[in-house]
Parts: structure tokens; C-alpha cells; sequence
């Protein structure tokens, strides 16, 4: 069977606390996940990973953490920024370009391109954000999230249909690349996208935040 992926994006939510009682109510029910067919990567703020690490290995959790975003520059003063070299550390991923930061915090394809060179450059494998099938894919892509920005955190899914041309169009053009599907998907629709056989995984937001909600989600897939 085909290992899916499934990516869960906390976005500014969570204290490192709090994310840490939910790794630890994660840790209570593995025995209700199959993790056989499935990868799980969990994106909490950089505030947290540090200690992620750790704990993740104690609790012996089948959980590989990935950062939200990433510095376009490598190394020197640029007060704040997060480098990718510094994140190699303690993630796995990296999502770039989600359209919250395109939108919000006027990300450019420029920067974008730059973020996904320096993911390569350290060994981080990049899960970018496209809105459409005409946004630019960088070189040394690993991972495309399809999410359009209408259905993010709205309720509304995007048709199969639109999911299914974006897919083709991607993965025409970059054949090695794994097509993500990201934007309201939660326990009660996951179904309509597990078996479509060009969905290799979900980036999942809100319904990733309440652990109850997101172990069903997981037990469904
Ligand atoms: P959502 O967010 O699941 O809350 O729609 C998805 C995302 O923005 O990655």
C-alpha cells in the first residue's frame, strides 16, 4: 500500500505546553492508528521544536516534525529570521509559501524560491504551497500542498474534480513530486479524499489542533 502523508500545520496556536499534552494524549492511543500506511509529520511553532525532540523520542511517538516556514537567507543579521540550517537541527520539513504568508506577509516567488534552494541545500524536504496549478514550483521541490486559499479554514472543500486537474497538471510536469491536498479537511471528510489515487496525502489546520478530533481523522485513513 501507498504511504500517505499527513501533515499537521498548527499555525500560531499552541503553547509549548499545550502542545505537549497533545503529543501525550497522541501517545495514549497509538494502538488506534495504523502508522504502517501512513507518515505523520506535525508542524508546531519554532518555539516549541526544541523540545519536541526529545520528547517525541520519549514518548517513542511515530512523529516526524516539520516547521512552518523558513529564512530565505542563510546565515548573518537578519534580526528574527530562522534558517534553515538552524531548523535542520530538529525537523525533517519544511512547509514554504503557504498562502497565509504570501497574502499576510507579502511572501514573494522570489523568496519562495530562495526558501526551498536553502530547504535543499540542508537536506529538508520541502512541502510548498500552491494556490493554483499555475503557481510557481521551485526547483529541488519535494512536496506540493494543493490549497486553495477559498477553502482554507472556510468549510469549504475544494471539488475532487479541481483537486484531481491541479494534481495532473503537477505531476505532468514535476513526476516525482508527492501532491498534497490542504484546505478544511477534517474527521467528518477526510473519506472523500482518501481514495482518490492522486492524493498522496492531506495538510490538515483546525481540525489538527483538537487531538480527539484529529485521532479520528487519523483512524480513517
Ligand atoms: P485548514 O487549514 O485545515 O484549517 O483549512 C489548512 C492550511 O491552511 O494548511
Amino acid at each position: 500500500m501507498d504511504h500517505k502523508l499527513i501533515v499537521a500545520n498548527w499555525k500560531s496556536h499552541k503553547t509549548v505546553e499545550e502542545g505537549a499534552l497533545w503529543l501525550e494524549e497522541l501517545a495514549k492511543s497509538l494502538s488506534s492508528v495504523d502508522f504502517s500506511s501512513k507518515t505523520l509529520v506535525v508542524c508546531p511553532s519554532f518555539t516549541s521544536l526544541a523540545l519536541y525532540v526529545p520528547l517525541i523520542t520519549n514518548l517513542k511517538l511515530p512523529v516526524i516534525l516539520g516547521a512552518q516556514t523558513v529564512s530565505s537567507y542563510e546565515e548573518g543579521a537578519y534580526t528574527g529570521e530562522v534558517s534553515a540550517r538552524q531548523i535542520q537541527e530538529l525537523v525533517e520539513y519544511v512547509i514554504i509559501g503557504h498562502s497565509e504568508r504570501r497574502t499576510l506577509l507579502h511572501e514573494t516567488d522570489n523568496a519562495i524560491e530562495a526558501k526551498v534552494g536553502l530547504a535543499q541545500k540542508y537536506e529538508l524536504k520541502s512541502i510548498v504551497c500552491i494556490q493554483d496549478e499555475t503557481t510557481l514550483i521551485p526547483q529541488g521541490t519535494t512536496i506540493v500542498a494543493y490549497e486553495p486559499p477559498a477553502a482554507i479554514g472556510t468549510g469549504n472543500v475544494a471539488a475532487i474534480d479541481d483537486i484531481e486537474r491541479v494534481a495532473r497538471a503537477v505531476t505532468e510536469k514535476n513526476p516525482d513530486i508527492k501532491f498534497l491536498y490542504g484546505g478544511s479537511v477534517t474527521d467528518e471528510n477526510i473519506q472523500h479524499f482518501i481514495q482518490q489515487p492522486f492524493i498522496d496525502g492531506i495538510l490538515v489546520g483546525s481540525a489538527s489542533l483538537d487531538i480527539k478530533r484529529f485521532l479520528t481523522l487519523l483512524q480513517q485513513w
